[in-house]
This record gives structure tokens, C-alpha cells and sequence, in this order.
């Protein structure tokens, strides 16, 4: 089932055949998850992956460096496919490696992880690290198709659909009141229905590619897609949080901000606050602050030493806020 479509991308639900037919096509090259490799060994049968154990310190340079070796030492040319098959880590360094080897190659991602699949493998941002500083090195290509396979939402934990409820819950409270009054209605065990996923992938990539089309290149309006993302990259590797984790903890900040600020209007505070809770979102997470600001005064949404921070006046209207850094750190060491 088709999900997006338009002349440089086609986004699409898939069965775990035609993930298969895909993998086996010729000319292609495959960055794969290493754990994915081990669950779901029949899909791989015969193929030799670049394999990437899903860690931060793995969407590195060097192994960048070590991808683009072994790509020239088997004589890969131009026109190969790239495919990444596995979750945000996988789709950023695929990504990053289809936008820069020789120029630049065809791409397909096929995300794993709920996370993945609603948001990473979508908007054709790309990243590396340079831990502790998440996604500073990082380039734009859109992946000319991204394969959505619900079956493998199966061997993920609660917990790690629960992380990327987060990023479909970021788009709701920034951009789509509906989605967020349907995510409302829902209670914790619905979500994990088929059906309701499915709902839910659909309507969150619809929103995330129509955000992104108005500002590819991230220059103003997009900006919104980092809702909750400053304070997140502030503690995901120091407090060692998974990236969605790090994200439900960053929006609960931006919207404890707005209320402190007086701009948020309060019933739809306490609404988004009562829908964290339902999703088992909220949570009495401890920042260390000197950590939170030495990681901060290298943000990348850093300009002219502010702070651009996303916050919101209610659920699907946002409100840009230049916060001096310092300014910014004293309303973090008040709410933490
Ligand atoms: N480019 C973007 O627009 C964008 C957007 C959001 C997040 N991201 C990036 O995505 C990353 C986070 O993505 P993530 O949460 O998918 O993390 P991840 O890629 O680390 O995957 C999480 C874990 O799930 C495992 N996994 C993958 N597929 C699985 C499956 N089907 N069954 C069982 N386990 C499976 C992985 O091995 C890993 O241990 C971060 O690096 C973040 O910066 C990028």
C-alpha cells in the first residue's frame, strides 16, 4: 500500500517477501543491522551486508571511512543501489554514505524500528556523530524509496515502540491536532495493534514529508521537526538514554518551558501532559546540568550564541524562541 508518492520519492508499505526480492536484486549494496542480521537470518541468505551494530559510536567517521573501503575494494560503481535495512542508525549512515560515494548513488531504506519507519527514514536528513555531539556531520539526500514493513515492529520490546510513539507524538503536539486527538483516545495496549500502528505510520509520515517539503533544506519552517530535540541531544549519550527516550523527556522540557514562560494555553498543557502519562512517557528523569551545558554550547541550532528553541502556545501551534545560552541553562537547572 502506497503511503507517499511524488517524482523523487516513493514511501510504501511492504511484506517481508518483497523486502527479500529487493535485498536480492542486482547491483545493489547492503548496510544492515547487525542484530537484524542474527533475528531475521533468512533474509540475508547469501548476501554480504555491511554490518553496523546500532550504537551512537558506530555512526562514526571511521566507520565511514571503513564502509567506503570496502566498497571500492569490491568495486562498487555509481550507479549501485544503497540499501539500508535497520533502524535511525542505520538510515543516517546509509544515507550518508548513498549522498557522498562517488558523488552520490541511488538509495533505499528500510527501516526496522517503529522509530525508524515514522521518522528517521523520512525527510532525507542524514548524520554522523562526533560523540558526544550528535548528527554535527551531515548531508541532505532523499532516499529514493523507503520500504515499510510492519512484521518486523514484531521482535522490538514495548519499550522501543513506546520510543517511537515519542516521535510520532512530537509531530501531533507540533503540527497535527488530529493525530493528536486520535493518539488521545487510544489507551497504551491499542497502540500496539496492527491497524492502529499502521494509522499511525501512515498519518505521521504524511505530516513529517508535509512539513518538509515546505523547507527542504531546513532553513526555517522544518525547524519545527526538532521540537523537544535540543534538550534531547543535550543528554542522549552522557546520560546514555536511547534516542527516543532522550526525545520524550526533551518534549515534556519544551512544553515545562512554555507553561514557565506563560505561553502555552493550560488545558492544552495538561492535555499533552495527560497523554504522556497514558503512553508511559513522562517520566522523573534527573539531568546533570553541567553536563547538559557543555553538550549545549555546541548544539548545532546554536546562531549568533542563542539557543533556537521550539516551543508551543498549544497543541499544533509552535512559537520559535531565541534563548541567550545561559538564559537557557538557568530555565533547565530551574525545572531539573
Ligand atoms: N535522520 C532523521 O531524520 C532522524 C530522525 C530521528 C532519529 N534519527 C536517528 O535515528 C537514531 C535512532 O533510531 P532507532 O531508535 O531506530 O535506533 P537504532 O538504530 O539504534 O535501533 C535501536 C535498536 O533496535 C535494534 N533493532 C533494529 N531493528 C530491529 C527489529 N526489527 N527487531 C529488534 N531489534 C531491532 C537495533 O539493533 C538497536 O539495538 C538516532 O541516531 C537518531 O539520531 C534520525
Amino acid at each position: 500500500m502506497l503511503i507517499y508518492h511524488d517524482k523523487h520519492s516513493t514511501v510504501k508499505f511492504s511484506e517481508i517477501d518483497d523486502i527479500t526480492n529487493v535485498l536480492n536484486q542486482n547491483n545493489t549494496f547492503i548496510i544492515a543491522d547487525d542484530l537484524l542480521t542474527k533475528l531475521y537470518p533468512e533474509i540475508f541468505l547469501r548476501l554480504k551486508p555491511f554490518i553496523i551494530t546500532s550504537l551512537e559510536n558506530n555512526k562514526s567517521l571511521d566507520n565511514y571511512s571503513s564502509c567506503i573501503n570496502q566498497m571500492l575494494d569490491i568495486g562498487i560503481e555509481r550507479n549501485v543501489n544503497v540499501i539500508g535495512i535497520g533502524g535511525g542508525i542505520v538510515c543516517d549512515f546509509a544515507g550518508f554514505i548513498a549522498s557522498t560515494y562517488k558523488r552520490g548513488t541511488q538509495l533505499t531504506l528500510i527501516p526496522t524500528t517503529l522509530l525508524a519507519q515514522v521518522d528517521a527514514s523520512i525527510g532525507g536528513k542524514n548524520g554522523l556523530n562526533c560523540i558526544p555531539y550528535k548528527n554535527v556531520i551531515g548531508c541532505f539526500k532523499i532516499p529514493d524509496k523507503t520500504l515499510i514493513c510492519t512484521d518486523f515492529l514484531k521482535t522490538l520490546t514495548n519499550k522501543q515502540i513506546y520510543e517511537g510513539i515519542a516521535e510520532v507524538l512530537k509531530i501531533a503536539i507540533i503540527y497535527d491536532i488530529n493525530l493528536f486527538n486520535y493518539l488521545s483516545k487510544l489507551s497504551f495496549d491499542e497502540i500496539l495493534k496492527q491497524d492502529t500502528i499502521k494509522k499511525l505510520i501512515n498519518t505521521s509520515i504524511n505530516s513529517k514529508i508535509k512539513i518538509v517539503n515546505q523547507d527542504f533544506y531546513d532553513s526555517g519552517f522544518r525547524n519545527i521537526l526538532n521540537f523537544g530535540h535540543t534538550f534531547a541531544h543535550a543528554i542522549e549519550i552522557e546520560h546514555n538514554l536511547s534516542h527516543g527516550d532522550a526525545v520524550a523527556i526533551g518534549i515534556m522540557t519544551s512544553v515545562n518551558i512554555s507553561k514557565k514562560l506563560n505561553i502555552v494555553d493550560p488545558q492544552d498543557y495538561n492535555k499533552i501532559t495527560k497523554l504522556l502519562e497514558t503512553l508511559k512517557l513522562s517520566s522523573d528523569f534527573k539531568a546533570d546540568p553541567s553536563i547538559v551545558s557543555a553538550v549545549l554550547e555546541n548544539d548545532k541550532k546554536i546562531n549568533n550564541g542563542k539557543i533556537r528553541e521550539i516551543l508551543i502556545e498549544g497543541i499544533g501551534k509552535h512559537k520559535f524562541y531565541n534563548f541567550e545560552v545561559d538564559e537557557y541553562i538557568r530555565l533547565i537547572n530551574d525545572l531539573y
